[in-house]
């Protein structure tokens, strides 16, 4: 999989995929519901979804969309509560954690953070929470 590694320092201002604007990240919690998870951009490794807690409040992670097998975007699909990719049939639950092949990897995680009111994501380099792994896409 040849992406550009990213380094701890780097941190990109998430934008709305549709209206390209920034996300400010009391606005994204009051107009998605518990549950959501939305594609954004502005993150160079590919687009990262937002997830919207049980509790409403905004994730401290990301997922990567891009399905480690050969690269598809990975849509969310609520009524499944998983990311099924269209390409090849891989399946992901709904912290992006691989739960059917082709895909040999789960989805990869980011940070997400608040910065001046804006949603800001940044690299994931510690431990996957998913799996207690050290994270495939930060060797
Ligand atoms: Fe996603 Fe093949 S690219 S299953």
């Amino acid at each position: 999989l040849a992406r550009a590694a990213t380094t701890d320092s780097e941190q990109y201002i998430a934008q709305d995929d549709i209206t390209g604007k920034d996300i400010i990240a009391v606005e994204w919690v009051t107009s998605h519901r518990a549950g959501d998870r939305t594609l954004t951009k502005g993150y160079p490794d590919g687009p990262v979804y937002l997830v919207i807690e049980k509790d409403g409040s905004l994730a401290n992670y990301g997922i990567n969309a891009i399905c480690t097998h050969m690269g598809c975007v990975v849509p969310w699909v609520p009524e499944e509560d998983k990311f099924m990719c269209p390409c090849h049939g891989s399946q992901y639950d709904n912290r992006g954690q691989v739960v059917q092949g082709p895909a040999p990897l789960s989805l990869a995680l980011q940070h997400v953070d608040v910065v001046n009111g804006k949603v800001a994501i940044s690299p994931w380099l510690e431990t996957d929470f998913r799996d207690g792994e050290v994270p495939w896409w930060a060797e």
